[in-house]
């Protein structure tokens, strides 16, 4: 069975696909999948596209249509928690959704009828992903935590010190981990994910950010997911 790897743009997929020489295209729900080989290992590569609810549909898709074992997500976050910067990795151990609020009906960020507010990652293949990031990346600060998604790019120092007072534990913020953590939870199938910080979700977040991805994302995630499969 394949293992997926997923990001959210092109720009942090971009190296991961050149590692993959025998990839070929299929489409689905108007995705591209690329399914081939890594270090011998059957592989599903594909974008997820941006947001929870696309994310959402390519994770049941990656599951049903192509059954996948695994789903490894690789991207960018911005940095929360104080001694979290840009450049340093975060392996997320558990998601949340901080845009999610039925309250009074259900409380603050609990998923109705679930009974709970946070997703685990799948404990081994998590720490797997940490000693890869560990391997391929030893210069880099590793954080493992927890991690928030929302359908909104965090660009205001006010939002995102709201965030870090609502959500002190968070480490970083996103727009797709807790999505996938939550179909994944709902398939069984295992879930990692891990997360350069391409900024701090201030007022400064959107400057630089398609370069600091291309030319410093694109690489960690490919040899992080090396670093994985080898
Ligand atoms: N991904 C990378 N930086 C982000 C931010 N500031 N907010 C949401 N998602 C992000």
């Amino acid at each position: 069975m394949p293992i997926a790897i997923v990001s959210a743009m092109h720009e942090e997929l971009a190296a991961v696909l050149d590692l993959m020489p025998d990839e070929s295209r299929q489409s689905a729900a108007g995705r591209e999948f690329w399914v081939g080989h890594l270090h011998g290992r059957e592989v599903v590569a594909v974008l997820s596209r941006i947001g929870k609810v696309a994310a959402a549909t390519t994770a049941a898709v990656l599951v049903e249509r192509f059954g996948v074992e695994a789903i490894v997500f690789t991207g960018v976050a911005g940095g929360l928690a104080p001694g979290v910067q840009v450049g340093d990795v975060v392996v997320a151990e558990r998601f949340l959704q901080h845009d999610l609020d039925a309250s009074p009906i259900f409380p603050r960020y609990e998923v109705p009828l679930y009974g709970a507010s946070e997703f685990r990652t799948d404990p081994a293949l998590t720490d797997r992903l940490a000693s890869a990031v560990a391997r391929a990346l030893p210069a880099a600060r590793l954080h493992r935590g927890l991690v928030a998604s929302g359908d909104r790019f965090v660009s205001t120092t006010a939002e995102s010190r709201a965030l870090q007072a609502a959500l002190p534990q968070a480490l970083a913020v996103e727009m797709e981990g807790a999505a996938v953590a939550q179909v994944c939870h709902d398939f069984g199938i295992p879930f990692a994910a891990v997360r350069t910080i391409s900024d701090r979700a201030d007022d400064q977040a959107h400057t630089d950010f398609a370069r600091f991805v291309r030319e410093v994302a694109s690489p960690h995630s490919a040899a992080i997911v090396q670093a994985l499969l080898a």
